[in-house]
């Protein structure tokens, strides 16, 4: 299967589980969970779906649906006024503008538990189970994604713009923590060792971010489907304000021939996951 239709095919697998666990609840809080879901490119699903498969496990949709409502819970919540105030996500008004802050702050506490629950039904042995739902709770915590949002929200009223390395530890907390836990989901099913994926998700999840600060800088919002120009207008240190746009790129680069050499150890077996990472850094949205 192509890269392309391998991410398609896992953001709808994951997209459908999430509507499945809610198919019986007709709450406004339910459907704006729904639409926090829908849209997203997926990429956290495909990488715990194509990791679980170089494993031979090809029942991994409850997982990758588990990581996409964390993801989209940390994307109502940061779109939030007291965060990053934005009106557009995915193309469409964020979840407090087409609801309201507290049906937005309740689908994202909503969604967090949902993903846990969805945890319970990996299908992998019970002791891999917990290692699964262990490291999901250190991931997405306060040594992972929210302590790395609390260091960016921090930032943005510092006296002094964070150097180089404080956005590197900030930003492996934000989006890496995230995206190196898919990468690493399908190793944890299987209980097999996890440094390769790792070293990929590390590398991924930096590259990533880099690129996501690129097209803050040079995309339009109607094709990445969210605002542009907040960071220098928010006066981040970000890795392009740091660095400079060809630079960050060329950083960015590095990183992903660092992760797709990290595959070496699956051969050519990890190939979509190698184009995923080239994807990172040529995506436009
Ligand atoms: C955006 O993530 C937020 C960051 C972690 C930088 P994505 O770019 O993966 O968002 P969606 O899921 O495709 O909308
Ligand atoms: C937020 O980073 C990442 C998380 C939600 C954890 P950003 O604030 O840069 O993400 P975007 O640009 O709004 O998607
Ligand atoms: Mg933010
Ligand atoms: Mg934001
Ligand atoms: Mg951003």
């Amino acid at each position: 299967m192509s890269f392309p239709d391998a991410l398609t095919r896992a953001r709808d697998l994951a997209e459908a589980q999430i509507a499945a666990a809610l198919t019986d609840v007709d709450l406004p809080v339910a459907e704006a969970m729904r639409y926090a879901v829908r849209g997203g490119k997926g990429l956290r699903a495909f990488l715990v779906i194509e990791s679980a498969s170089l494993y031979g496990i090809e029942t991994a949709a409850s997982v990758a649906a588990a990581i996409e409502c964390v993801h989209a819970y940390s994307l109502v919540h940061d779109d939030l006024p007291c965060m990053d105030d934005d009106d557009l996500r995915r193309g469409l008004p964020t979840v407090h503008r087409k609801w309201d802050e507290a049906t937005a702050v309740l689908a994202g506490d909503a969604l967090q538990s949902l993903g846990f629950g969805l945890l319970v039904d990996a299908d992998c042995p019970a002791e891999y189970r917990l290692d699964l739902i262990r490291s999901f709770a250190l991931a997405g915590g306060v040594r992972g994604m929210v302590g790395g949002q609390a260091l960016d929200i921090m930032a943005e009223t510092a006296d002094v713009p964070l150097t180089l390395e404080q956005v590197i530890r900030l930003q492996a907390g934000k989006t890496g923590a995230l995206i190196t836990w898919s990468a690493t989901a399908g190793a944890r099913m299987a209980g097999a060792d996890i440094t390769a994926l790792q070293t990929y998700g590390d590398a991924l999840g930096l590259a990533f971010q880099i690129w996501d600060d690129v097209l803050d800088v040079t995309g339009d919002a109607a094709t990445v489907g969210k605002a542009v120009g907040k960071d220098a207008s928010a006066g981040k240190a970000t890795f392009v304000s740091l660095l400079g746009l060809d630079e960050a790129k060329r950083r960015a680069d590095e990183l992903v021939t660092k992760a797709c050499d990290a595959l070496a150890v699956y051969g050519q077996s990890a190939e979509t996951l190698r184009e995923a990472a080239r994807f990172v850094i040529s995506r436009d949205r």
